[in-house]
């Protein structure tokens, strides 16, 4: 009997959106995020080509998949990503297609990924000064970042600037930040840091703390009512700010109830949530010979029904993942 085109798990969740690192690539080296000393890379064999990823989509796009976010590391430094992203535009079922970058490639992109369908962009920016930039990242790239948002914005995207606050990083620079929101349709997200990899070596703002700032600085906001495509970001007007200020709070205040997401990881497996390893290995059953989308689409099902009901950040999990943010796409 075909599938039904919902996938739900055994919560009663419907997950409609998939977000797909294509590669733990990264031309930054953010402190919270990639380890200064280096790190281990993915062989080119373990790292699914983008026909495997292609197959996914589709076969997830009749299971029910909606929207898609191609991640990394950092997904402009793959190659051929902008014919990746107008094939998986064009699956039938697919409803939107946005992408998470750090902006450092993205300015002479741009059109193309307009053309190709891009729906949306997240910029990562952390800071607008120019040596804390480098600072925080490894490369003195913020001019490149600010290009490459003028040209997503010209090039007709909808754009948000992602931002995580962290004491020892940025803590100065957060209503600065939230300033690109004054004359531009931007919205400025602000996303309270988790303990993963790197990330446990520094300590976050909570957005409670953040929103006090904001309001001394810009006033009293209007809370807004959630509207479809938000996720899990809370939105509010400030006055004087065009764009609207969200925040993302995955630490004080937990969102996995209404959790719609899965995660393909560069090498091919489906997580089920950010911090847990619960999943399936679907590069194997990719590479199996004649392998048939109806086996793919049956593992992928009974995979989603076990998603975990949440994150325990706040204490150590049990089978809590080792991988870190930039080979897993945020
Ligand atoms: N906590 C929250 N966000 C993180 N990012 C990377 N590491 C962490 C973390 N530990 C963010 C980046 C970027 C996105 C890809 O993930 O800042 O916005
Ligand atoms: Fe790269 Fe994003 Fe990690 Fe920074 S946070 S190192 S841009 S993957």
């Amino acid at each position: 009997m075909p599938l039904e085109p919902v996938m739900k798990d055994d919560l009663g969740r419907v997950i409609d959106y998939l977000r797909i690192s294509v590669t733990d690539k990264c031309n930054l080296r953010c402190r919270y995020c990639m380890p200064q000393e280096g790190v281990r890379r993915l062989s080119h064999e373990a790292v699914l080509t983008l026909e495997e990823i292609a197959r996914v989509c589709r076969v997830m796009a009749s299971l029910g998949i909606r929207k898609v976010r191609v991640t990394g590391g950092e997904p402009l430094v793959r190659k051929n990503i902008v014919k990746l992203s107008a094939d998986i535009r064009e699956l039938p079922g697919i409803e939107e297609i946005a992408m998470t970058t750090n902006g450092v490639c993205l300015a002479p992109l741009a059109e193309e990924l307009r053309r190709a369908g891009l729906d949306r962009v997240n910029i990562s920016l952390d800071t607008l000064r120019p040596e804390r930039y480098a600072r925080i990242t490894g490369r003195d790239a913020l001019k490149e970042v600010l290009c490459g948002l003028e040209a997503a914005l010209s090039a007709g995207m909808a754009v948000r600037v992602n931002c995580v606050p962290c004491r020892e990083l940025n803590a100065k620079d957060l209503e600065e930040v939230a300033e690109l929101a004054e004359s531009r349709p931007v919205d400025v997200r602000f996303i309270e840091l988790m303990p993963i990899g790197c990330g446990a070596r520094f300590q976050g703002i909570s957005s409670g703390e953040i929103l006090e700032r904001l309001t001394a600085r810009f006033g009293e906001a209007q809370e807004l009512p959630s509207g479809r495509g938000d996720g899990p970001a809370q939105y509010y007007r400030f006055p004087g700010l065009l764009g609207r200020i969200g925040v993302i709070s995955p630490i004080s205040h937990k969102f996995c109830d209404r959790c719609n997401r899965v995660r393909l990881t560069a090498e091919g497996r489906l997580k089920l949530c950010l911090q847990y390893d619960h999943g399936v290995d679907l590069r194997e059953l990719l590479r199996e010979p004649e392998v048939s989308d109806e086996r793919i689409r049956q593992r992928i099902a009974e995979a989603v029904r076990q998603k975990p009901g949440e994150h325990h950040f706040e204490g150590p999990g049990e089978d809590a993942d080792g991988r870190k943010m930039y080979q897993i796409g945020g």
